[in-house]
């Protein structure tokens, strides 16, 4: 899941995850917002969630994954299948979450172990893992590297029907394209009325992006994140979480499709 921020990225990788859930598959979500807070969405408490360490800020773990003793030079191949077992987290949701926190200056070139940690970490849960897998991240694609970005199934680019969501949307499109990933698909976000969706429908056709999806403006969702709590787990279901479990079948039948 990708767009500009304030889109509504969290909301919509948090209600593929846990609809990923209810239909019988175990499923990682992961956080690679710089601020994370996917966690909230889940279900965990704010006093849980503070609680978490993002994995790049782990300078242990990076130092004993990644040391060679030798300044300036540090190791490539290492394990990380243990990094999931120790660091995932158990939600309400029943979905398990990763947080694994950024990196700057990636795509620069930066080489740093950090970095490092996490495209193996990265390249390890798309493809190794028998997994479903969902990722909130930023507007960047900085923690794939090439050889992951082809294995992913599907990049969301989320948007709001307003040109600068809209126009971010058309710039991480280009990015995702040159890395590698096959299928890249919009989705709009808070449609308040059909001149919302017109908008959205106009914008992506001209751009040549298919829309596999779009989520209505709910004031539920406002109401249940002014309460404190999650949308996803309201007792009365909320539109917008009806449109993206149906989301989440889309995706599933599509992509058992091409299996
Ligand atoms: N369909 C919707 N209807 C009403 N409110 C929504 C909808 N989708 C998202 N929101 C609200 O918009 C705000 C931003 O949503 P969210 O946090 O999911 O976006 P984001 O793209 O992850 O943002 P950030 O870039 O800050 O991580 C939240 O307050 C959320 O409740
Ligand atoms: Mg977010």
């Amino acid at each position: 899941m990708s767009g500009k921020g304030g889109v509504g990225k969290t909301l919509i990788a948090g209600g593929l995850a846990a609809s990923l859930v209810k239909r019988g598959f175990k499923v990682l979500a992961i956080d690679a917002d710089p601020s994370p807070n996917l966690a909230l969405m889940l279900g965990l408490k704010a006093s849980e969630a503070v609680k978490i360490k993002p994995i790049s800020e782990d300078k242990d773990l990076i130092q004993r994954k990644t040391y060679t003793g030798y300044p300036g030079i540090y190791r490539l191949q290492f394990r990380v299948d243990d990094i999931v077992e120790e660091y995932a987290v158990d939600t309400p949701l029943g979905v398990s979450l990763l947080v694994m926190g950024t990196v700057k200056g990636a795509e620069g070139g930066c080489t740093c172990p950090a970095n490092a940690l996490l495209r193996v970490l990265m390249r390890h849960l798309v493809v190794e893992r028998g997994e479903a897998v969902v990722m909130d991240m930023e507007a960047g694609v900085e923690h794939l590297g090439r050889g992951t970005a082809k294995h992913v199934d599907y990049m969301l680019i989320v948007s709001e029907p307003s040109y600068r969501s809209l126009s971010t949307a058309l710039k991480i499109h280009e990015l995702s394209k040159s890395l590698g990933i096959p299928n890249i698909q919009a989705v709009g976000n808070k449609v308040s009325g059909p001149g919302d969706e017109a908008a959205i429908r106009k914008f992506f056709s001209e751009a040549g992006i298919p829309l596999i999806g779009l989520i209505p403006f709910d004031e539920a969702v406002v109401e249940a994140e002014r309460a404190g709590s999650t949308p996803l787990l309201l007792s009365n279901k909320s539109r917008a979480v009806a449109s993206i479990e149906a989301l989440a079948e889309k995706l599933v039948g599509k992509i058992e499709k091409t299996a």
